[in-house]
Formats: structure tokens, C-alpha cells, sequence
């Protein structure tokens, strides 16, 4: 039995086949409408959650299968004093297949040591979120053609940001790429990610102006200051419109450059660059169905990649 706990649980070739399969799914939806009948996801999210928890809903959904969850702990026995393990190990009686997203780091990680059934990690406090990555992998090889020789900016909170950690983390098996890391100074990546990045040999540049490096960029990754992390709301209110990326700043960057975001998008994206044909998260949100649809199959083992 497999889980999917952080990005380095998939080789590059399986990650890649992974893709793949997104890829054909997207071009070809029928053939997987009844891959997973009879089959149930459980979506236990003790922390909010809009796009992962209903594209896991709806990419089951499309495979045939059905859901059940709770979306909140206050509606769960956690509640009640419950632990991750009992909630779990409960729910293995229930479902096929388990989608977690929970406040503690290595929560997930937890879970899967007592699971019947694969546990899938939707997002662990500002630790991981694979299944964003991937979905941030196949937008990114769906709209550049590649995952190597890129110069990708990630902007805003790269301490609590759970995103970037994956994402770093899985485009360090590429080659040839070069980190950005834009943040304000108390705000940086935790010392982990830096020391994989130095001992990856990676070309990184940690620096606090967006405009000065836009123009540099493939690929500007924006994230949303990560408040329910925080512990005080000085510290929020005094860091969270630290980059509001703008029409004027977007003029600055490449005609090619892509804008993703794993939204959900606070005050950082000014609304007037939607229109900008260069603005891909909604984009991105859609891309995000697939390939959870291509990872539930291949954890069931209904298609091996
Ligand atoms: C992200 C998350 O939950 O980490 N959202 C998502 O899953 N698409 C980003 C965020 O909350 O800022």
C-alpha cells in the first residue's frame, strides 16, 4: 500500500507518468468515467480548504466513485478530543482511499503509519502539500512544454507557505533550474529547504524586491502571507501587502513569463492582471482535477501509470 505524503514518496519517472496520465485523462475523460465504481474517497479536512478538497470531491466524482468527509474538525470528533490515528484508523473501515489536510506538520505522515487504506496528504500545517505540486508540475509542463532550464520566482511567504516547500522540493530533481526566492527577510524559506538547495547544487537568489527580478523570470510563483500561521496579528497586518503584483509590474516581465498562484489569492494579485493572457491560476485549478484524478487511480491501483 502507497502513500502520497510529500513529493519525494514519487520518483521523477513515476511523477512523470503521473502526468502522463493526467495528460490522457484530460484529453480522453470517458474512458475513465467508471475506473473507480464502487470505490470512495474520504476528504478529512481539519482546516479549511475550497479547491483541494473539492477537486478530490470532483475528481472522484469523474472516475465513477463516491465521497464522503468532513470539512471542518469542529464537525468531527476531533472535536471531541479524538486522535489523528483513531480518526483515521475509523475511517479505513469506510473508504478506499483517504484525502487529509490537517493544521500540524507531519500530521499526515502520522495517519499513514495507521491507515488501512492510502493516505493522501492535502496539506500538513506550512509543511507539504504534494497533490498542489503536482498540480503546479502539470501546469507548468502543460503551458512551457518543460520542467527543466527555468528560472522560476517564488514570491511572498516562503516560511509558512506549504506550496513552495513542495514545489522546491519536487523541481529539484530537474536540471538546469534556477530559484528566485522573493520574500521579505522574516518571511524567508525554513533553513531545510536553503540546505537542500545548497546540497542539490541549485543556482538560488534570495532577495525582497519583486521589480527587480520580474524581468529575469519563466515563471512567477505568487503566494498569499500565510496569516493563520502567525503568531500575532501585528506581524500579519505589517507583512501581508508586502508584494501586490500589478499592471505596472507585469510590465516588467517577460511577454512569456506565466503568473501561477495556488490561490486562494488575498491582496497579492491585483484583479486587473486576470486579463493579462500571461495570469494562469484559474488555469492552474483546472489542471488540478486531473491529476488528482491520475494519482487517486494510481494509489488504487486501477492504473498503473
Ligand atoms: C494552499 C494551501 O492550502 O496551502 N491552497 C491550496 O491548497 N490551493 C495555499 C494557501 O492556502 O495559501
Amino acid at each position: 500500500m502507497r502513500h502520497l505524503i510529500e513529493p519525494m514518496d514519487l520518483s521523477s519517472q513515476e511523477t512523470d507518468e503521473l502526468l502522463d496520465l493526467a495528460g490522457a485523462i484530460m484529453e480522453d475523460p470517458a474512458k475513465y468515467a467508471h475506473k473507480c465504481d464502487g470505490k470512495k474517497l474520504a476528504t478529512l479536512f481539519f482546516e479549511p480548504s475550497t479547491r483541494t478538497r473539492l477537486s478530490f470531491e470532483a475528481a472522484m466524482l469523474e472516475l465513477g466513485g463516491s465521497v464522503l468527509g468532513f470539512s471542518s474538525a469542529s464537525s468531527s470528533s476531533a472535536a471531541k478530543g479524538e486522535s489523528v490515528s483513531d480518526t483515521v484508523r475509523t475511517v479505513s473501515c469506510y473508504a478506499d482511499i483517504i484525502a487529509m489536510r490537517h493544521p500540524k506538520e507531519g500530521a499526515a505522515k502520522v495517519a499513514s503509519l495507521k491507515s488501512g487504506v492510502p493516505i493522501i496528504n492535502a496539506g500538513d500545517g506550512g509543511h507539504q502539500h504534494p497533490t498542489q505540486t503536482l498540480t503546479d508540475l502539470l501546469t507548468i509542463r502543460s503551458l512551457k512544454g518543460t520542467l527543466d532550464n527555468l528560472t522560476i520566482g517564488l514570491c511572498g511567504d516562503l516560511m509558512f507557505g506549504r506550496t513552495v516547500h513542495s514545489l522546491i522540493r519536487a523541481l529539484l530533481r530537474r536540471t538546469n533550474i534556477r530559484f528566485v526566492l522573493i520574500s521579505p527577510n522574516e518571511l524567508r524559506v525554513p533553513d531545510y529547504i536553503r540546505e537542500e538547495l545548497k546540497t542539490n547544487r541549485f543556482e538560488f537568489a534570495e532577495v525582497d524586491r519583486l521589480e527587480k527580478v520580474i524581468g529575469e523570470l519563466d515563471i512567477l510563483y505568487m503566494t498569499r502571507v500565510q496569516r493563520e500561521r502567525f503568531f500575532n496579528e501585528e506581524d500579519y497586518v505589517r507583512l501581508r501587502d508586502s508584494y501586490i503584483l500589478d499592471k505596472a509590474k507585469m510590465d516588467l516581465a517577460k511577454p512569456d513569463m506565466i503568473v501561477l498562484h495556488p490561490l486562494p489569492r488575498v491582496n497579492e494579485i491585483a484583479v486587473e492582471v486576470d486579463d493579462d493572457p500571461r495570469a494562469c491560476y484559474f488555469k492552474q485549478v483546472l489542471y488540478g482535477k486531473f491529476v488528482r484524478e491520475a494519482l487517486i487511480l494510481n494509489l488504487l491501483g486501477v492504473e498503473s501509470c
